[in-house]
């Protein structure tokens, strides 16, 4: 017998489409991320980039973060981690409102660059303004000698091979694994962690690639729950702290494959607006982990249930009140906070995909979408 396979197939590795395999990659993408970065027995994060620039960071003043699209939600995970733990002022900017926005800099700021492509027309020109400003400027690429990689002054690559699903998936968490580590080499220069904590903390991240595997378990669980929403027109996702980027994350991945509008919002924000949208044609997405804010959070599913709406919820592993009041409940393994939004980053992957594939999708090349955005 012979085994029929064409050149496309074997690209995908057995997979339908490249976006399943990539999401399936990660657990090995983030190992390739984390290798020779966490290290001596996860007592030390090394990376070049900050050590061979330590003056810059440790003089620094303030950070900005510039990115596009997905990158630019890995930003917002990273403003809250560089402020969290290397106590460093930080804010995001979306690259093509930085550009034109004539920006006050010194040489005292760092711009963080995040681009899958390395090659975002808008992400490109800011830097070079930051740059000719006088900022130092650090990259956060996944594409090795990419126009982005090449025209900041150092920075640390992801690592997670070449991305070639158009709404990215590998690379954003990738790109949330890098700057939880740049803000632990940072604090660890500006000794603001104890040494107790960041071993605590580099522990976890090496323990990122079993989580992934075991929350990717959950796929047969998803692909079920999509079908009896394949008709619907709007999504809400909601999320709080570290998760409230992740909201916006899991709308985008839907709005992107499945042409359903979604929109993503802080939790407690919900009701001043969205609320007023809430009926039993609107499904909620809720990333609701045990954490600080999982009682307010419980009362927005409370909120969206009394409305006729219905809830998927996304909890960790053990909560017994919310897969009582949920339609449907996605549990994630226990993780710290601060790296949660790479974990509850598979569940909102294989939702969008599962959605989009069953309303008959293109979801390696959605309509409209390019993998690289290079024109302005
Ligand atoms: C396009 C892609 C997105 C990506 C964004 C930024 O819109 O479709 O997936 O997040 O560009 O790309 P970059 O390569 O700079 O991360």
């Amino acid at each position: 017998q012979t085994l029929r396979l064409s050149v496309s197939q074997l690209e995908k590795g057995g997979y339908p489409h490249f976006m399943l395999k990539e999401i399936y990659e990660q657990p090995n993408t983030i190992f390739d991320c984390i290798r020779g970065r966490v290290v001596n027995n996860a007592t030390e994060i090394k990376l070049s980039g900050v050590i061979d620039h330590s003056d810059r960071f440790i003089n620094a003043r303030r950070i900005i973060i510039v990115a596009c699209g997905t990158s630019w939600h890995a930003a917002l995970i990273g403003q809250r981690l560089l402020q969290d733990i290397a106590r460093i002022p930080t804010s995001v900017e979306y690259a093509s409102e930085f550009r034109y926005s004539n920006p006050v800099l010194t040489s005292d700021d760092i711009v963080i660059a995040i681009s899958q492509s390395g090659e975002t027309a808008d992400t490109l020109a800011a830097i070079k303004l930051a740059r000719e400003n006088g900022a130092f400027v650090y990259g956060v690429c996944n594409v090795v000698g990419s126009s982005i990689a090449r025209e900041t002054d150092t920075g640390t690559y992801i690592h997670v091979g070449p991305e070639i699903g158009v709404a990215s998936t590998k690379a954003f968490t990738g790109q949330v694994t890098v700057l939880a580590m740049l803000a632990l080499a940072v604090a660890q220069l500006r000794g603001t962690i104890s040494q107790e904590k960041l071993s605590e903390f580099s522990r976890s991240i090496e323990q990122l690639p079993s989580l992934i595997k075991e929350t990717l378990k959950l796929n047969d669980a998803i692909e079920k729950l999509s079908s009896t929403y394949t008709y619907v027109r709007n999504f809400l996702y909601l999320g709080r702290g570290y998760n409230y980027p992740s909201a916006l994350e899991g709308a985008l991945k839907l709005k992107e494959i499945s042409y359903i509008h979604a929109e993503g919002y802080p939790a407690a924000e919900m009701k001043h607006g969205p609320i007023a949208l809430i009926d039993r044609e609107m499904p909620t997405v809720v990333i609701a982990p045990s954490d600080e804010l999982h009682e307010k959070i419980i009362s927005n599913i409370q909120q969206v249930k009394a409305r006729g709406g219905s809830v998927i919820a996304i909890v960790t592993r053990g909560d017994t009140t919310i897969p009582e009041i949920a339609d449907h409940t996605l549990e994630i393994p226990p993780v710290p906070e601060a790296l949660s939004p790479i974990i509850v980053s598979i569940p909102l992957q294989l939702l969008a995909y599962h959605i989009a594939v069953m309303k008959g999708c293109n979801v390696d090349m959605p309509r409209n979408l390019a993998k690289s955005v290079t024109v302005e």
